[in-house]
């Protein structure tokens, strides 16, 4: 495992485990502490995924195991749209995220979008990091122009920002704004979130092939030899194991550019953040009364 260090000093693993969409707390709980039997120590959910307490549930399932400690996790949630209407909103959000969790802290907390009042929800987010609720804060699907905005405006710049990256949405341009305001970047779906089937590459197989390794291998391999941390979801022991194994061997420079040719850009992306129909249903989807 290799590790990135932000701005603040704060070691982030390369690669973490994502449970989003794991909905089954029972499920939940299990996958993650499967994950970090296996050896992730960075666990990535947001307050939107409504599984913070089988996140926290795990946390204090692997301690009590004597499998690591709190601190060598790195866990990571995020604030909702919903709560980002002002920065009484937002500072109760980051109270229920810590209260549902059951953590004293939490490593990393991120705006989810760059939606509603953004910028009183990010002063929130600044205060509970001087108090020490929050040991580092980012955010989360901001585009280039937006993430440059907003550097420029903050006090505390943003540490990270998770976005959407894999080979078929590489996003050069916005991990160089990110690397000239020093934020980490951060790939949701990293193995592609279920689409543009990967797995039946003839490319990526050869690719594979060539080191003994899966076409999920590779594709996380990939990033995070681009400096780009990686948080795989799945809900099979299997996979999980699978997906952590990535750190003993090397692409090579033409293998990178290869898997750089995958990429679609913007028509390739997951979720169209600059459709307004997008914008107006995570504005309206509410998390809690
Ligand atoms: N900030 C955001 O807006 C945002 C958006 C999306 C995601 N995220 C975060 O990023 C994490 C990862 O993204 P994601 O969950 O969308 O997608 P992903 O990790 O790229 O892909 C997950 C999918 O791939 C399957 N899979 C996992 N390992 C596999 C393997 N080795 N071989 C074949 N299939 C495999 C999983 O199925 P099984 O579970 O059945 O194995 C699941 O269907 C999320 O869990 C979440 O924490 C953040």
């Amino acid at each position: 495992m290799e590790f990135v260090t932000l701005t603040n000093k704060v070691k982030m693993p390369m690669e973490g485990f994502g449970v989003f969409q794991v909905r089954d707390k029972e499920e939940c709980r299990r996958s993650v502490l499967d994950a970090i039997r296996t050896g992730y120590r960075l666990i990535d959910t947001a307050a939107s995924y409504t599984n913070e307490d089988a996140v926290g549930e795990a946390v204090r399932d692997a301690i009590a195991e004597g499998i690591c400690t709190r601190e060598e996790l790195f866990i990571t949630s995020k604030m909702w749209v919903q709560d980002m209407e002002s920065y009484e909103t937002a500072k109760r959000a980051i109270d229920a995220s810590l209260e549902k969790s059951g953590l004293e802290y939490l490593d990393l907390y991120l705006l989810h979008q760059a939606m509603k009042d953004y910028f009183s929800a990010w002063r929130a987010m600044e205060d509970a990091y001087r108090e020490g609720k929050l040991k580092a804060i980012g955010v989360s699907n901001f585009y280039p122009h937006v993430l440059t905005n907003f550097c420029e405006t903050v006090k505390i710049r943003p540490m990270v920002n998770q976005v959407e990256l894999h080979p078929y949405y590489t996003q050069e341009k916005a991990l160089e704004t990110m690397a000239y305001y020093d934020v980490v970047p951060e790939a949701w779906a990293p193995l592609g979130g279920g689409r543009y089937k990967p797995f039946e590459n003839e490319m990526l197989k050869e690719i594979g092939a060539a080191h003994a390794k899966t076409v999920g291998q590779v594709i996380l391999r990939w990033n995070v030899q681009r400096g780009v941390v990686v948080i795989p979801k799945s809900t099979h022991k299997e996979r999980i194991e699978e997906n952590f194994d990535i750190w003993d061997f090397t692409l090579s420079e033409e293998e990178m550019e290869r898997i750089f040719s995958l990429d679609m850009g913007y028509v390739g992306t997951a979720v169209k953040h600059f459709d307004p129909e997008f914008v107006r249903m995570c504005n309206g989807r509410k998390i809690h009364d």
